[in-house]
């Protein structure tokens, strides 16, 4: 494999999702912004997508604190932190501190946490993001990706503590 072109496919952050349309002429991308960016293959070396002001219902990353800004960066497109139902990729982490992992109600899990006997909290979630998923917990849907500084994980629990709802 060889890299025919690099491009902005989105307009910040991580690209989380990519498809080919049907008929193999547009690559869609998806990443932070609440839109699929839609790129013809054809046209690709024409573009150079315009960088605008960001969404509305993100907040000013400089007034996060850092633990919430790794959540927003890292995880919010995939988890839901408020009670009931979501429709993201991931099970929602409302109550996960002290939970049995694979246990969300309705979620279908790989069989990796499904039946899993690990218990989520402060050392399990910095091991699942020291290690990585594909480390931590092999075979599971998550994709791969480590969190490098351990303040940066800490900051992140701290925040999911007090934000999942119930944390102890
Ligand atoms: C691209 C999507 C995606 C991102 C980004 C992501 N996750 Fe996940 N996460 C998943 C999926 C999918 C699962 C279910 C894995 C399985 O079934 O193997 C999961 C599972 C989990 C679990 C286990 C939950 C349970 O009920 O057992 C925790 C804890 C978790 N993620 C935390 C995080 C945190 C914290 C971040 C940010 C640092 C993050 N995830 C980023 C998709 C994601």
């Amino acid at each position: 494999m060889r890299i025919e072109r690099d491009f902005h496919a989105t307009r910040r952050g991580p690209v989380w999702a990519l498809a080919f349309s049907p008929d193999g002429s547009v690559i869609w991308a998806g990443g932070l912004d609440s839109v699929v960016y839609g790129w013809p293959i054809e046209l690709l070396d024409r573009f150079e997508p315009t960088m605008g002001t960001p969404h509305s219902f993100l907040k000013d990353p400089g007034s996060m604190s850092n633990g919430e800004r790794q959540f927003m960066r890292k995880c919010s497109i995939c988890h839901a932190l408020e009670a009931g139902d979501s429709r993201k990729a991931g099970p929602n982490l409302n109550g996960v501190f002290g939970r049995l992992a694979g246990t969300v109600p309705g979620y279908r899990y790989s069989d990796t946490l499904d039946g899993s006997d690990i218990i989520w909290g402060e050392e399990t979630i910095d091991a699942l993001f020291d290690l990585g998923p594909d480390n931590y917990i092999p075979g599971s849907k998550m994709p791969m990706q480590q969190i490098a500084a351990p303040a940066d994980r800490r900051d992140l629990i701290e925040f999911l503590r007090v934000a999942t709802g119930n944390g102890n």
